[in-house]
């Protein structure tokens, strides 16, 4: 099961997806520009709700230092996602109960809805852009393609996450410790088998690459 903090975490409003790329750029790599090359990250004045706090964070992001002002209420999912852009993080339930937010904290699958973007700093932070290899898909992305793990393919990058944090701790997971290490990542599909099976074909994959992420 991820790690859920016990602050909960308010859902963020205040400002929209289409306001920030409207004034900021258009995604992921102009955000991440802005964030590390020319200072922190500030969200339009009009966008931000009468009286906002903004405090500076840096959050190490796929191997990436990126500097950003944020509200204390936000949580890393909002920041992921709405911030940076990085939208294979997905937003489900918002509340620590489906697993669609999961990302690795320090190689934990962790949910990101459940996190202050401010607890995060300091830690390593993995998403699901974070294991490809360039163009190329990591071994537990592969093995989910292979196994057909997935339907409407919503709860995949959540599943993902979980099984990569599992096998960095355990490279040779039995099947019951496959199924413990997805279950707290709900798939409305009921993808499980498949799923299960992706977690033993991404362990096969992982070995016979030297256990490379
Ligand atoms: S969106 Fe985070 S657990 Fe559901
Ligand atoms: S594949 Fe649809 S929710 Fe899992």
């Amino acid at each position: 099961m991820p790690d859920q903090p016990d602050d909960s975490t308010r859902k963020p409003t205040g400002f929209t997806r289409r306001g920030f790329i409207a004034t900021v750029g258009t995604g992921a790599v102009a955000a991440a520009d802005v964030a590390t090359a020319a200072g922190a990250d500030t969200p339009p004045a009009a966008e931000l709700p009468e009286g906002a706090e903004l405090v500076p964070v840096t959050l190490d992001i796929n191997g990436r230092a990126h500097r950003l002002l944020v509200e204390p209420r936000w949580s890393l999912l909002y920041v992921l996602r709405e911030r940076l852009g990085l939208t294979a993080t997905k937003l489900g339930c918002d509340r620590g109960e489906c697993g669609a937010c999961t990302v690795l904290l320090d190689d934990k699958p962790t949910y990101a809805c459940m996190m202050l973007a401010l607890e995060a700093e300091g830690k390593a932070i993995v998403t699901l852009e974070g294991l490809m290899r360039g163009e190329e898909l990591g071994p537990v992305q592969r093995a989910f393609v292979e196994q057909d793990a997935f339907q409407c393919g919503y709860c995949t990058p959540g599943q993902v996450m979980a099984v990569e944090g599992l096998l960095r701790a355990n490279p040779n997971p039995t099947l019951d410790e496959i199924r413990t290490g997805v279950s707290g990542n709900l798939c409305r599909c009921g993808a499980y088998a498949h799923i299960f099976k992706a977690g033993q074909r991404a362990a096969e994959l992982r070995r016979e690459e030297g256990g490379r992420s």
